[in-house]
């Protein structure tokens, strides 16, 4: 097992992406910390998880709230004792044409997508300097690399995780802290909306959407020592759409 007795701390825990990885790392032997704003959809994923006898905890927090985020740590410490790992996956997108694109919307997008990334990253740190390190694996996505008509604002965080995370792992790689990136490409999780499923499958060199499995299986290697000399690194997970 992979994450034997880690404790991974996972925002965005109780959907998609970060709901697949939850389950791939209790599979590995780890304890989950679920962090997500839909309560609802994190206590009974929580409560899924507990009987199926595996540790694991759902934390109700906004990471735009400073307060809320330093919040996660406490609980987790409190409960399983340390961090070990935490997938920074936490995140929101949606298609506006520059032209219509309102400043509360543009502001809201950066302050989830960059902001949170920073402040659930910065507790990371300092948990994982107390401990002796860890592994942090930020949610970039392609649209981190390249544009696309209507997503400003999206495309600007994501691409601002992409250079936080070489930032962050430039400043602790000598402290045992990795931090690496995972840039999806088109996921099938509830984030991407029904009737923009198809177009997005002809978008994409490999002629269909990606799961969230193949997800968490790209997060699990960057969490685990499997990538021990790996830092600083954005792995795109895209079936070939930043190939073209
Ligand atoms: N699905 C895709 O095609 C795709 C592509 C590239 C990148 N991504 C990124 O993957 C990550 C996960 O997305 P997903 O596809 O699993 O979508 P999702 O909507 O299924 O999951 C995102 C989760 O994040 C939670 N969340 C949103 N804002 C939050 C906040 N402020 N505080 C706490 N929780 C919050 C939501 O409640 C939801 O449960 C996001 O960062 C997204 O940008 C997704």
């Amino acid at each position: 097992m992979k994450l034997q007795d880690k404790v991974a701390v996972i925002t965005g825990g109780a959907s998609g992406i970060g709901a697949a990885t939850a389950r791939l790392f209790v599979q590995e032997g780890a304890k989950v910390v679920l962090v997500d704003l839909n309560e609802e959809k994190g206590k009974a994923f929580e409560a899924e998880l507990k009987a199926q006898n595996a540790d694991a905890l759902f934390v109700k927090a906004n990471i735009t709230s400073e307060e809320e985020v330093q919040n996660i740590f406490k609980e987790t410490i409190a409960t399983f004792g340390k961090v070990d790992v935490v997938f920074n996956n936490a995140g929101i997108g949606r298609v506006t044409p520059t032209e219509n694109l309102e400043y509360a919307e543009w502001r809201n997008t950066v302050n989830v997508d960059l902001d949170g990334v920073f402040l659930v990253a910065r507790e990371a740190i300092r948990e994982m300097l107390k401990s002796g390190g860890g592994t942090i694996v930020n949610t970039a996505s392609m649209y981190g690399w390249v544009g696309s008509p209507g997503s400003a604002a999206y495309n600007a965080a994501k691409g601002g995780v992409i250079n936080l995370t070489r930032s962050l792992a430039l400043e602790y790689a000598t402290r045992n802290i990795r931090v690496n990136a995972l840039a999806p490409g088109f996921i099938d999780t509830p984030i991407i909306p029904e009737e923009s499923k198809e177009v997005l499958k002809t978008m994409t060199p490999m002629q269909r959407l990606g799961e969230s499995e193949e997800m968490a299986k790209a997060v699990l290697f960057m969490a685990s020592d499997d990538s021990s000399f790996m830092t600083g690194n954005v792995l795109t997970v895209d079936g070939g759409y930043t190939a073209q």
